[in-house]
């Protein structure tokens, strides 16, 4: 785990963005694992500013989103399908058929987890994956839980993140309470990671993910053992290391 301190979000979202970029200019058609939520923003607008400059081509790339609310459609403004779309994809020139979010609505959710993880499987594996992490150390939809799980899989939300997330609902009863997910073992063969924490709620997470027991009661402690991963923190979530 290679840890590093940035002085604010837009120093991480300029550096993560630039590892996206040495993908894509190594591997024209690399495949990109992505992530919604607060931490990758910065990342984005820098990777749409990348394109806009004329200094990266993301026409042969693929993604795959980590995870998708159960109930919501594509069009939903909550769905993360929607959130892609409004903070990175309408921004940059990745083709409509190569992007991938499972989706809440499939009628046999588990068949979609399934077909999701060969999808990813046949399209060669993620070469680059950006991470946010839960203030209880979950990454994707992947919860605190007695065992990792190796697969794509559909999981209940426990009531931090439910809480976490219901900022973005009208109200809390809004928020959905299952959602599709990557695995821990999803995420794991990516060959290259980065994650990204800020401020000072995220400091016990990440100091329980870089420092303490690799162990399913913190899912994104596993990333120690993973061989090349990145860590992309400010000092408030560093505070605790
Ligand atoms: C989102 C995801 C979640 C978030 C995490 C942190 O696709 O998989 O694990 O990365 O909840 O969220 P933020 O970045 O909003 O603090």
């Amino acid at each position: 785990m290679n840890v590093r301190v940035y002085k604010d979000d837009k120093a991480i979202g300029s550096a993560a963005a630039a590892l996206f970029a040495a993908c894509v200019t190594e591997k024209p058609n690399c495949v990109f694992g992505l992530a919604t939520g607060s931490s990758p923003i910065p990342t984005y607008r820098k990777m749409a500013e990348l394109y806009r400059d004329g200094a990266v081509d993301y026409a042969g790339v693929t993604t795959y989103n980590l995870d998708e609310y159960v109930g919501l459609d594509h069009d939903h403004d909550q769905s993360y399908y929607y959130f892609m779309q409004e903070n990175l994809f309408r921004h940059i020139n990745v083709k409509e058929e190569n992007i991938h979010v499972l989706s809440g609505i499939a009628p046999d959710p588990e068949k979609e987890c399934r077909d999701y993880e060969k999808a990813i499987e046949t399209a060669g594996g993620i070469d680059l994956q950006i991470l946010g992490i839960g203030r209880n150390g979950h990454i994707a939809f992947n919860e605190p839980a007695d065992a990792f799980a190796p697969a794509t899989h559909v999981v209940e939300l426990t009531e931090s993140t439910i809480d976490a997330n219901k900022r973005f609902f009208t109200s809390v009863d809004d928020v959905p309470r299952r959602a599709l997910t990557t695995g821990i073992g999803t995420i794991m063969k990516a060959r290259a990671i980065v994650l990204i924490a800020t401020g000072a709620d995220k400091a016990e997470a990440v100091r329980a993910m870089v420092k303490g027991p690799v162990t399913p009661r913190c899912p994104a402690s596993i990333l120690q053992f993973h061989p090349n991963t990145t860590i992309m923190v400010d000092e408030a979530a560093a505070s605790l290391l």
